[in-house]
């Protein structure tokens, strides 16, 4: 029996310790957020969060886990009440087909909780694992920039541009 902790449920599934994370994800438990894009970690489609870091779901097999958390797109909000990030990427228009959406989201939430106020050159670093081959980047760039709360006069970077 494998022991998941997903948004904050326990769950105890009898499935194959070597099952990806993203299966157990979709197939056992119905969230169907993160989705399968390439299976072999090079796209970035399957991203949640386990314990705070951005973790592709695709390559993680759930014995792997261990006692560490896992947080997925549904966590955040829900389409009647989107969360903050959800929102911004709404308000940008950040999705063309969106296949990627839910896992960038995930992938830049993760950097908003541990840098609250990144630079343009600090979203790009730590977005560049995950791609969009629709072409988005600049206004999953824009809505990133946006979600971010406003720095205090203290915390500005002087390279930050609005
Ligand atoms: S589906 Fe996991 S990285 Fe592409
Ligand atoms: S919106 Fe289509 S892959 Fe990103």
């Amino acid at each position: 029996m494998i022991h998941l902790t997903v948004n904050g449920t326990d769950h105890a599934l009898d499935i194959d310790p070597a099952t990806p994370l993203l299966y157990a994800l979709r197939d056992h438990l119905g969230l169907n957020g993160a989705k399968f894009g390439c299976g072999m970690g090079q796209c970035g489609a399957c991203t949640v969060i386990v314990d705070n870091q951005p973790t592709f779901s695709c390559l993680t097999p759930v014995a792997a886990l261990g006692q560490r958390a896992v947080r997925t797109i549904e966590s955040l909000g829900t389409t009647d009440k989107p969360g903050r990030l959800q929102q911004a990427f709404i308000d940008h228009q950040a999705a063309q087909c969106g296949y990627c959406i839910a896992g960038m989201i995930m992938r830049a939430q993760s950097l908003l909780e541990s840098n609250p106020h990144p630079t343009d050159a600090e979203i790009l670093q730590h977005m560049e694992p995950n791609l969009c081959r629709c072409g988005t980047h600049m206004r999953i760039l824009a809505a990133i920039r946006a979600a971010s709360p406003a720095p205090t006069t203290s915390q500005a970077k002087p390279e930050r541009k609005s």
